[in-house]
């Protein structure tokens, strides 16, 4: 699938990924501090991806859902490099995401502070009587972020 908008493109090819390019954001992301890259290459693999591209085809943003196509979704790994932001790609992105993903009941996602960018598409908090999560912190999983990374 492929959406167009103002020069921009989003992709659901992982081939086109600049792989590199997002695991350098990841890896300094709040959410996947210091990340391998080996991971994030398997992540890929496992899911459904949303590569955002600028008109000059560079990689300017990504997404992406575990899912099983049917019955559940979580998106993870949203972002849109820094200068591309402030221009709606963000809001886009996720609108494009959510069109995809159209006949699938429960999406869910985590975030520190992007609340309000997931509220205007009907996210809200979970009942706490009902769900349960099992979140590892990442420098428990990849270490500390190491300096000047
Ligand atoms: C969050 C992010 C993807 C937004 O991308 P963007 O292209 O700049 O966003 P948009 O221009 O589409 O605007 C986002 C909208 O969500 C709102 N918003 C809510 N929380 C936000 C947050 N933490 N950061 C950015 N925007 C936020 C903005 O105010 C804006 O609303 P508006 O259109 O009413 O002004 C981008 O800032 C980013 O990559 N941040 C770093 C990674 C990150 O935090 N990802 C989200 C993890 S859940």
């Amino acid at each position: 699938m492929e959406w167009r908008r103002g020069g921009y493109e989003i992709s659901t090819d992982p081939e086109r990924l600049d792989v590199e390019r997002v695991w350098r954001f990841l890896r300094t992301s709040y959410w996947a501090a210091n990340v391998p890259r080996d991971v994030v290459e398997r992540s890929i693999a496992g899911s459904l991806v949303f590569g955002l591209y600028a008109p000059d085809g560079a990689q300017a943003g990504f997404a992406r859902v575990v899912t099983d196509g049917v019955t559940f979704g979580w998106l993870a790994d949203v972002f849109v490099l820094e200068p591309h932001r402030g221009q709606g790609l963000g809001v886009w992105l996720v609108e494009c995401v959510l069109d995809h993903l159209r006949e699938v009941p429960k999406l869910i996602l985590g975030t520190a502070d992007a609340h309000g960018l997931y509220a205007r598409f009907g996210f809200e908090q979970p009942d706490p009587t009902r769900m349960m999560t099992r979140v590892a912190l990442p420098e428990e999983v990849y270490g500390p972020l190491e300096e000047g990374s």
